[in-house]
């Protein structure tokens, strides 16, 4: 519901920026650079965060600078351990699965997508289908543990596909298939759990078949960086990490606690391009989502770090 979303927004954000500076024990004059989400994202809450950034940093006499939330996922891998530009960035969320090579802090270029349903809603989408609340991609994982893989057969689906985009919406039929067939059947022991670690099985596969083209294509990319909602995935994780082992490659997901939508990534992104010298003009805008976001940042004329 984004108009209830970005009153939300409206209504927190003063008070959660008074407890931020009550709890760091900063005054507003000791802000260097305001980092904010800028998109792709709802046009309603982007614009609060936007409004709100915009006038923090005119009131603190800061930089402001509007962060791609994408990259920001990915860069949350890196918080606590360095990780060499280029690598290949696996962004697997609520509205995205992307492929990237990530060649510097402002050059992220897109190998692949989903053409239809990312990864997190596919999750999501399931879960409803099997009667779990929304979002259910956590639980999904919870019962995918205690189910058995090969219980049922799902496709792996867009594997014949050249390229490296995905599709989800052929294998989330597939499960309404399988669920409708075995409606009635009360008898089919951890009905729940078998077809849920079959599901997660399937994605997994799909994933981690992108992964490996994507790494034969560009063999030079010594790291695979794992972000996004769905990178908590205790399988997914487990797969990819052992695709990596496989290719020889560096696996770095980004730490379970960053990998859905937080403020530390944004800020740590935002800390990154203000020390390498970038920021944006208050002409900056808002990007929705299935806009392009444009590369408009500034340079602030400080030599980089
Ligand atoms: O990145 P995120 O917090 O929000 C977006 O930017 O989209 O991702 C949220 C998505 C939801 O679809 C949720 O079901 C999924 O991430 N998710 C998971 C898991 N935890 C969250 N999917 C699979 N397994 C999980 N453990
Ligand atoms: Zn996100």
């Amino acid at each position: 519901m984004p108009e209830i979303a970005s009153r939300q927004h409206y209504q927190v954000i003063g008070s959660l920026f008074s407890l931020l500076m009550e709890r760091c024990k900063k005054n507003i004059h000791e802000i260097d650079a305001v980092a904010v989400a800028r998109g792709p994202g709802l046009l309603g809450s982007l614009l609060v965060g936007m409004a709100f950034g915009k006038m923090t940093a005119l009131l603190a006499e800061a930089s402001f600078i509007g962060i791609n939330h994408l990259h920001a996922h990915l860069l949350a891998a890196t918080i606590n351990v360095r990780a060499d530009f280029p690598f290949l960035g696996v962004l697997i969320s609520g509205g995205h699965t992307n492929l990237y090579r990530a060649n510097d802090l402002k050059n992220f270029e897109l190998l692949g997508q989903t053409i239809d349903d990312a990864v997190g809603e596919t999750f999501d989408k399931v879960g409803t289908m099997l009667g779990l609340a929304y979002p259910a991609g956590r639980e999904i994982d919870c019962m995918a543990c205690a189910g058995e893989p090969g219980a049922f057969h799902f496709p792996r689906p867009y594997l014949g596909n050249a390229g490296l985009n995905f599709s989800f919406s052929g294998l989330k039929t597939a499960v309404a298939t399988h669920i409708r067939n075995f409606r009635d059947d009360s008898t089919e022991p951890d009905f729940l759990q078998n077809t849920c670690a079959s599901f997660n099985k399937a994605v997994s596969d799909t994933i981690c078949a992108k992964i490996d083209q994507a790494l034969r294509e560009h063999a030079d990319l010594k790291t695979l960086v794992l972000a996004g909602g769905a990178a908590s995935n205790r399988m997914l994780r487990k797969d990819i990490h052992a695709l990596c082992e496989r290719h020889g490659k560096r696996f770095l997901p980004a730490p379970m606690s960053l990998c859905t939508d937080n403020a530390v990534m944004i800020a740590y992104l935002g800390c990154q391009l203000a020390k390498n010298g970038w920021k944006h003009d208050l002409h900056a805008e808002a990007i929705p989502r299935g806009k392009p976001i444009p590369d408009d940042m500034l340079s602030a004329g400080v030599p980089p770090q």
